[in-house]
């Protein structure tokens, strides 16, 4: 048989072969992997972590949103040697009147670790997008911070938040909240996706290591709240040494207003923020139904006004999509549960973390299967969120590099580097997503998304009228 003959006998298979390859194609794998290693812990005498200065003076300051409308924050802190003061002193910008509330204190044990004296303080009733300046401790080891509140709900107040994730507190750590700090596109606040001190990889959970994490992240979170999302690494459940209470440090540690939304757990809740809707969900908790998670999140969803907070985003710790090798469907049996509530209410975005890489996806859903009829593969949905794994703060563990291959068609970009997120609201209709890695000058975008909003895109003509 001649070539020519071949050739033209068997055209038709390298036809469908090309055509093979070219469906089985996803979006695009970075070149810019690095080789997957440790990060190095920044040793105790780091002055990340250096103690501040007087007896007794507090430390860990840090905030987060405190009622469901961004009038409230908490602010919380820790004293070592004894109680001191537990009030807050605070006032606006061009205030003279400075006011004072007064907050609680918690300890808690942890196998031999005793805590220092843990304050938490809510102040509710500030003014919308004011700047407003606190005091925590008193007489010459006080000291002073000042927090920004957000704008009042509404539909077209820009708002911009800064998306972290598995931070950790190694060198790499101290990179990525370097690069968000001096990111000219400024992030107002933080939607953190869990996993924040990695105090549970060292021997007996060493919850010192919750303390250095504490005074490492002071810098920025004393002065933007962050939002908290609860990961593996702050279980700490460990029978064996008689620790079994889940999430005890972090939940002594870091409070979320979770009444404020009828939530019956701090693990899960909902906020109001500017022209967001932010649902934190707990991946590590009961979410099957029935549960009080299911529960919550199934009615907490038919409660948003997209019309006063049009963006609507979930935040989660283990993705319910990601192509990553590590950690691999672990997020999958809240996807079966969840995700057609995420179409069906058209949730913009769902941030996740545990996965140590940065990951996006197409819009897609996967929620027609009902195990006889087959149909187990994800497919276009202009009703389904983006998902965005951002677990790439820079922790111990290291980079995740291994990713199943080929690149499944509902994954957009994925790239192993260490960085962090900027979601920037614009309007109700349009905001625009980057994904900073550390290695890059301070304004350079890695990837990036202008997000058409799901639920005004097919509102446009109402709205121009
Ligand atoms: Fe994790």
């Amino acid at each position: 048989m001649g070539v020519e003959l071949i050739i033209a006998r068997y055209a038709h298979l390298l036809v469908v072969s090309l055509i093979f390859i070219r469906s089985c194609e996803g979006g695009l794998t970075s070149s810019y992997v690095r080789k997957n290693g440790l990060s190095s812990d920044m040793p105790l005498d780091s002055d990340v972590f250096r103690l501040p200065p007087g007896y007794n003076a507090p430390q860990q300051v840090h905030i987060t949103q405190g009622d469901r409308e961004g009038r409230g924050v908490i602010v919380s802190w820790i004293t070592p040697d004894e109680e001191g003061s537990t009030s807050v002193l605070y006032w606006a910008e061009n205030s003279q009147i400075k006011k004072t509330e007064w907050g609680s204190v918690v300890r808690y044990k942890y196998y031999n670790y005793s805590s220092g004296y843990i304050h938490h303080c809510t102040i509710n009733n500030l003014e919308y997008d004011t700047k407003y300046y606190y005091v925590v401790g008193s007489g010459n080891v006080a000291r002073e911070f000042w927090f920004v509140t957000p704008p009042q709900p509404g539909p077209d107040v820009p708002y911009t938040f800064g998306l972290i994730g598995d931070l950790g507190q190694t060198f790499d750590s101290n990179r990525t909240v370097t690069h968000y700090e001096l990111n000219p596109v400024k992030g107002q606040a933080i939607l953190y996706v869990g996993d924040l001190s990695y105090a549970d990889s060292y021997p007996l959970h060493d919850n010192t290591r919750w303390d250095t994490w504490g005074r490492f992240v002071e810098r920025n979170v004393a002065y933007q709240p962050w939002i908290w999302t609860a990961g593996n690494h702050e279980i700490d459940f460990v029978p064996e040494i008689g620790e079994t209470i889940p999430f005890k440090p972090f939940m002594h540690r870091f409070l979320t207003p979770y009444k404020a939304s009828k939530s019956t757990s701090p693990l899960w809740y909902s906020i109001k923020r500017a022209s967001a809707y932010i649902i934190v969900l707990s991946s590590y908790s009961a979410y099957g139904k029935y549960t009080p998670q299911y529960k919550w999140f199934t009615n907490e969803l038919p409660k948003v006004n997209r019309t006063e907070t049009p963006w609507l985003i979930v935040l989660m710790h283990s993705p319910m999509y990601s192509s990553y090798i590590h950690h691999y469907m672990e997020g999958e049996t809240m996807r079966v549960m969840y995700e057609e509530w995420l179409v069906q209410y058209k949730v913009d975005v769902v941030f996740a973390g545990h996965v140590h890489a940065y990951e996006r996806s197409e819009r897609i859903s996967n929620i027609e299967y009902n195990v006889v009829n087959g149909l187990c593969t994800p497919i276009n949905d202009e009703s389904a969120p983006v998902y965005i794994t951002i677990g790439d703060g820079g922790n111990q563990e290291g980079l995740v590099t291994d990713m199943t291959q080929p690149q499944p068609r509902y994954s957009a970009y994925r790239e192993a580097s260490f960085g962090h997120g900027i979601f920037d609201i614009k309007n109700r209709t349009h905001a625009y997503f980057g994904w900073h890695r550390n290695q890059d000058g301070f304004a350079v975008e890695g990837d990036s998304l202008w997000f058409l909003n799901r639920y005004w895109k097919t509102k446009e003509e109402k709205y121009s009228v």
